[in-house]
This record gives structure tokens, sequence and C-alpha cells, in this order.
């Protein structure tokens, strides 16, 4: 079944045409400009860049993928959680549609579709493909680890929709440690891209930083390593180092290492504790080289899912994929009434 899915939960307006696990077309239109130079999103500002994109993305869609909204079957949302003036763009315009196609719409949540997205397959039309990911041979129960600028969480994942939380951040999130170390460093936002480059030419033992809650259970905390990095930055005068200093790469190297190896640890931990038959690591700070091969190297012995580059960071094709699995089952199936989930625990979910 063709499910049309919808997605506005931050930064990002995007559409997907999704039957299956199989992508027939997407756009994804980011706001980043429109934010960079307040260091961060501004939300009445993503609000209305939300409602002036939706209807043209999903139009786009459509034209991609040589369909018409006659094929389609159901309806799929970011339900939250996210900022509630951001999500609401994307519900109503679905509610809208769901009544005048009488079309079923399910509300998705975000988090528990990123951990899915390693599982996403391109179909014959969408050419552009990066990186296969490994999803054919992923098994259940898998342990999924969601980084990403707003959430980090681990879950033991039984089946597409049982999911348990096993652990979390305490504090910020690891992208937000990416993007707050990068502006601490001078280095723009977001940060984790600019972080990565920097690292690329740096020494991870450069400077020795601190591992947060290692072998401590399996929750994270990231706010301490930023602080760091602000100690380290002002001790080393970095303020006068020009902007390809050796000192910045190093730093930058050092705490990518930093969050990388914690992550990892995390992981193998998890990994220990149950028995499971693959490990997933999604959402936007899975794009990190450095995070990917060091999930490969340690977990060369199970079926390790990470999504293409593009399926890391926000996109719909996610929410379709997700959506397309509740809708057959019937789960959270939406109607005028049904409201955004600012904060929505995965727990919660049925
Ligand atoms: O999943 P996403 O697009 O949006 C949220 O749901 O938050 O994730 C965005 C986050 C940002 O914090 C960004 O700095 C981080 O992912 N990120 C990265 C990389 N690319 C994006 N972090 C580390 N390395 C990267 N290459
Ligand atoms: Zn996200």
């Amino acid at each position: 079944m063709l499910v049309l899915a919808l997605e506005s939960s931050c930064d990002e307006t995007a559409a997907a045409l999704v039957d299956g696990a199989v992508v027939y077309s997407e756009t994804v239109r980011s706001q980043l400009d429109l934010h960079h130079i307040y260091g961060g999103v501004v939300p009445e500002i993503a609000g209305r860049a939300h409602l002036e994109a939706v209807e043209a993305i999903v139009g786009q869609v459509f034209a991609d993928a040589g369909a018409s909204l006659a094929d389609v079957g159901g309806l799929a949302v970011t339900q939250g959680p996210g900022l509630v003036g951001a999500l609401l763009v994307a519900l109503s315009f679905a509610k809208g549609l769901s009544i005048s196609a009488r079309l079923p719409l399910t509300g998705v949540n975000h988090v528990q579709a990123h951990a899915l997205a390693p599982f996403l397959r391109e179909g014959e039309n969408m050419k552009d493909s990066g990186s296969t990911p490994s999803g054919p041979e992923l098994g259940f129960p898998l342990v999924a680890l969601v980084v990403s600028g707003g959430h980090t969480n681990l879950f033991l994942v039984e089946s597409p929709l049982r999911f348990q939380t096993l652990g979390r951040t305490l504090d910020d999130a690891a992208g937000e440690a990416f993007d707050k170390s990068a502006k601490l460093m001078g280095l723009g936002y977001p940060g984790g891209r600019v972080i990565e480059e920097m690292a690329r030419q740096g020494d991870p033992d450069g400077y020795k930083l601190a591992r947060p809650l290692w072998g401590k259970g399996l929750d994270f905390s990231f706010s301490g390593l930023k602080t760091q990095v602000m100690t380290v930055y002002r001790q080393e005068n970095m303020d006068d180092e020009p902007a390809d200093s050796q000192k910045l790469k190093d730093l930058a190297a050092s705490f990518q290492a930093a969050v990388a190896d914690v992550l990892v640890h995390k992981l193998e931990m998890a990994v220990s504790r149950h028995r499971v038959k693959s490990v997933v690591v999604a959402g936007g700070v899975a794009a990190n080289g450095a995070l990917r091969e060091a999930t490969l190297r340690r977990f060369a012995g199970l079926a390790v899912g990470l999504p293409k580059l593009s399926w890391c960071a926000d996109n719909a094709a996610m929410i379709g994929y997700l959506g397309g699995l509740q809708l057959a089952r019937n789960a959270n199936i939406l109607d005028l009434a049904a409201e955004a989930k600012p904060r929505w625990p995965i727990e919660s979910l049925k």
C-alpha cells in the first residue's frame, strides 16, 4: 500500500511516498539558511517556513513518482516529539487531507521512526543512491541507538512496533553537544559536520577529555564534555588561533573521539545484556564517519544497520515506513481531535 508521509517536527519540511520499506519519492526542504545566523532553531520561524513549504513539497513527491492521491492507501504524519508549532503544520495538513480524500491517517513517533531508518530501500526510480544500508540482514531483537540534535536514546527493539527504552541522555543530546561545542569553538552552526571535518586532520588523543558515565549504566551525559571543551579552548587561548589551527583540529578530534567512544561503549554494554541479532545506529549524528566506523569495527560479528547519510537526518521516508506498519495494524489512527505531542516517550506507544 502506497503511503504519503509528512514530517515537520523541527527544521526540515519533508514528504515521501513509500510502499513498505521502499521509497518511491521524497523531498526534504531544509530551513538551515533561516536559522543558522541565530545559532539554533527559532520555533516561530520554523512554523512559518513549514507552512510555506508543505503544499509544494507534497505536490513535488507526487510529480517525482508520477503518482496521484488516487494511488495512495493511507497517510502518516509525525505526531511528536518536536516543536509544537512545527509539528502542527504537517499534522493539520494531514488531517485535512485525511478528511477530504477519505484516507486513514496514523501518527508516528519521530524517534522510533529514526531507529527503523536502516530498513529503508530506494525504489527503482530513485537513482541517486548512496551507500547501500545493510537492512535486509537485520533481524530482531536488535539494539538501536538514536542520536540526533534533540535525542540520545538506547532501545531494545523486539519488533518494529515494540520498543523498550534502555538508556537516555540525562542532559544534552549527542548532536546538541556537537552543536554547542562547535559554537564554543567559533565553528558555527550546526556543528556536527564541521567538527567531523576539522577532526579529520586532528589528533584524537591531543587533549584528554572525559568519557562521562563510563561503565555506569546505560544512560548518557554530554553537558560536562561541552564544559571541558570550553575549558581547554580558554586555557589554550584558542580564540587567538587561525580557523585552521592544529590546536582546534586536535580539540575537535578529541571531542569527537570522546563522544563516539561513549556511544559505542554503551551500545556494547546493551548488547552484552540482551541477546540481539543486530545493532542499529540512527539519527543525525549517525552520519558521523568516526562513529560509523567504530560501530562497524566493534560489532563485526553482528548485522549492523546504519542508514544512508540522507536518512540519518530528518526525513519523511522513515515516517512512511513506520506509518505503513501502523496503518496495517490500525495503530494510532488519528481523527480531527488528535493533538501534537511535543514530548512523547516511546513506551506509551501500543
Ligand atoms: O536527526 P537530525 O537531523 O535532527 C534532529 O532530530 O535533531 O539531527 C541533527 C543533529 C545536529 O545536532 C547535527 O549537528 C548532528 O545531527 N550531525 C552530526 C553530523 N551531521 C549532523 N553530528 C556529528 N557528525 C556529523 N557528521
Ligand atoms: Zn530527527
